[in-house]
């Protein structure tokens, strides 16, 4: 098991997107600073919600499913149910859509910005069920600061 600091990693996240407005630098900074923070992790991202599809957003690893419908995958079960989804092993779940054939658990965060869907957070790991459910809280939180830091009022993401 990992033991991540996610209290430190909160106090990056703030640190590193201060005073930036552009959503779209944030958004890479924030997937950047956690593929390389959290250990054991093939495949980091953000998916962003484009009417009824998921479009693939900055991210890190190697390159992806662009388009994924609302309600497939593990990805579209959280833009549908809009709560997080931790998988021990993505052989086991219904649906689950193939991107890197290493992935074998995975997580994956709704992002929500002034109480909005604009998103998720995906997260893949080679390991069997790398994720804990001190993970899950600690990277909701990270989600959180995350949709907080981005809300300028706009009510647009990127
Ligand atoms: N496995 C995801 C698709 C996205 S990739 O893992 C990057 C899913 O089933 O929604």
């Amino acid at each position: 098991m990992i033991d991540t600091d996610y209290e430190l990693l909160n106090s990056q996240l703030r640190a590193l997107l201060a005073g930036e407005p552009d959503k779209l630098a944030a958004t890479s900074n924030f997937v950047a600073l956690l593929f390389t923070a959290l250990g054991d992790v093939n495949w980091l991202g953000v998916y962003v919600l484009r009417g009824e599809e998921l479009v693939l957003g900055p991210f890190q690893g190697r390159p992806a499913c662009v388009r994924i419908p609302v309600g497939s995958g593990v990805c579209g079960v959280a833009a549908s149910t809009g709560n997080t989804q931790r998988v021990a092993d993505v052989h086991e779940f219904p649906g689950h859509i193939v991107c890197d054939a290493d992935s074998r658990s995975e997580l994956v965060v709704p992002l929500l910005v002034a109480g909005n869907l604009i998103g998720l957070l995906d997260i893949d790991s080679p390991s069997l069920a790398r994720f804990s459910a001190a993970d899950q809280r600690g990277i909701e939180k990270l989600c959180a600061t995350f949709g907080a830091l981005l809300d300028n009022g706009d009510g647009r993401f990127i």
